[in-house]
């Protein structure tokens, strides 16, 4: 039996906390977007690329697709990182990383002192693959210019690609991500000039979390980078 006193700490203690936080199935809105002030052709860009895609004709993924997932983030941040694909989560609140990966890479943000206002994020594909597979080499292909476009405007001095889909889409086909993770790249996106590292995926070190030892050398070289470069 519970004391009196434990009872009514007790009935304190879940009024307090938020039911439908906990039993809800629905992913976490961790992050409530702030009003980050951009140059108007900053803006005017990323509104205007924004549309294009959701212009697109004739696009699979965006038909059986809930939301368009662009972006996360400080758009005048320096560091961008870029995933694979929205998931169901991602497509239900048109936020990219807000499911478990998200989780995960909010902890690998954390780990070097930054977090989702001091960092932009994006992905490859900006509508859910159907059962979260990997989006296929055409509809990579379709979505590369707007990629492309988006780290122009953006113009990160370091951008950290999420895994392999990530990789070899903007890297090249002919690299392998465990010979390629943990160096630096220079690379032109238009008028960008910038610092490529490649991680792990999240995801793929919630499967493999033997790997999150690379993942932390990773982190380190980006957190040592933005030290160098005063970010
Ligand atoms: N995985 C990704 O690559 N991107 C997301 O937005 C979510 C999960």
């Amino acid at each position: 039996m519970l004391k009196k006193n434990s009872s009514v700490k007790l009935i304190k203690y879940y009024n307090f906390i938020n039911h439908n936080l906990i039993y809800n199935n629905k992913a976490i809105n961790r992050y409530k977007r702030d009003n980050f002030e951009i140059s108007e052709d900053k803006a005017k860009s990323l509104k205007l690329l924004k549309k294009s895609i959701v212009n697109q004709k004739n696009c699979d993924l965006k038909k059986q697709a809930k939301n368009i997932v662009f972006s996360d983030g400080n758009p005048k941040s320096k560091i961008m990182f870029i995933g694979e694909a929205p998931g169901a989560n991602e497509d239900q609140e048109g936020l990219p990383f807000v499911g478990r990966a998200g989780v995960l890479l909010d902890k690998m943000l954390a780990s070097i002192n930054l977090d989702r206002k001091k960092v932009y994020i994006s992905n490859i594909v900006n509508y859910r693959p159907p059962e979260n597979r990997r989006p296929t080499e055409i509809e990579i292909k379709r979505y590369l210019p707007f990629i492309s476009k988006h780290i122009e405007i953006i113009n990160p001095k370091i951008l950290v690609l999420l895994g392999s889909t990530a990789m070899n889409a903007l890297i090249g086909d002919e690299v392998v991500i465990s010979k390629m993770r943990g160096k630096w790249i220079e690379k032109k996106f238009g008028s960008c000039n910038t610092s490529v590292i490649i991680t792990f995926h999240p995801a793929f070190l919630m499967r493999q979390p033997a790997q999150k030892k690379m993942a932390w050398i990773d982190l380190k070289m980006i957190r040592d980078k933005k030290k160098n470069l005063r970010i």
